[in-house]
């Protein structure tokens, strides 16, 4: 279970909506849209999409998130992405970093199709094909070696573009562009930091007590790949970017 806690993402994930602004920038939003922003999060982003004229309505998961974005006075929603209650009501729907979260990818391109307009634009950014490959090796071992199959515990979804772009024609849209690339992402603090704030469900599947040593052999076990010389370090991201448009006919 992926717990978010608005004061942890501060310290330790602002770089997530930091990165975003090249997914606002492929949105182009244009003053007067109405935008769903899908994964607010604590809403540093829904701001942009605000701040650029359009009327945004923003959902996410976690209720403490919603709580953090309603404090930036946007109009955020507790809400799960794959049962949206929205019906051609949107021009474009945003999304940054949360749909690799999502283990259903084809319902949740259905409600966002539904969400949309004919003729609307889905834009979004996820963890793609080999994103964080050496911390999903490193909990492989690191679980294996205490009886545990890390692959049960996996809560991401990094596709390949062939085979996201496959599902977004099945689902209904036109993909106007959609590219994988590596993206090597400093992190602000210590490797452990990301792993409680990102990689719960991994140590959820272990008991309480034995936490802190898997948290210490994964930071071993990680020393070597992910450390720069200067003692910080650097997560192996690969991202996923794409924009595509609602098709008029049903899929
Ligand atoms: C992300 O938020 O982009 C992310 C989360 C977990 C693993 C990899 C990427």
């Amino acid at each position: 279970m992926q717990v978010w806690d608005p004061d942890r993402y501060a310290k330790h994930a602002r770089f997530v909506s930091d990165l975003g602004s090249g997914v606002v920038e492929l949105l182009a939003p244009q003053p007067g849209e109405r935008v769903l922003d899908v994964g607010c999060g604590d809403g540093a982003l829904t701001e942009k999409l605000v701040a650029a004229g359009c009327r945004v309505v923003a959902i996410d998961a976690s209720p403490e998130q919603v709580r953090a974005a309603r404090h930036r006075g946007l109009d955020a929603r507790v809400a799960d992405v794959t049962a949206l209650g929205f019906d051609t009501e949107f021009d474009a729907v945003f999304s940054n970093a949360v749909l690799h979260w999502i283990r259903e990818p084809d319902a949740a391109l259905a409600a966002i199709r539904r969400a949309l307009l004919p003729g609307g634009r889905l834009v979004a950014e996820l963890g793609g094909d080999g994103c964080v490959a050496s911390i999903r090796e490193a909990f492989g071992e690191v679980l294996a070696s205490r009886g545990i199959d890390a692959e049960d515990l996996n809560p991401w979804y990094f596709p390949t573009a062939e085979e996201y772009g496959e599902r977004l024609d099945a689902s209904g849209f036109d993909v106007d562009s959609i590219r994988l690339f590596p993206r090597p992402t400093p992190l602000p603090s210590d490797v452990t930091d990301w792993l409680e704030t990102f990689a719960q469900p991994y140590l959820a599947g272990v008991p309480n007590v034995d936490r802190p040593a898997v948290l210490n052999e994964m930071r071993e076990r990680l020393d070597p790949v992910l450390r720069t010389p200067e003692g910080g370090w650097v997560a192996d991201y690969v991202r996923l970017r794409f924009a595509a448009t609602r098709r008029n006919r049903e899929p």
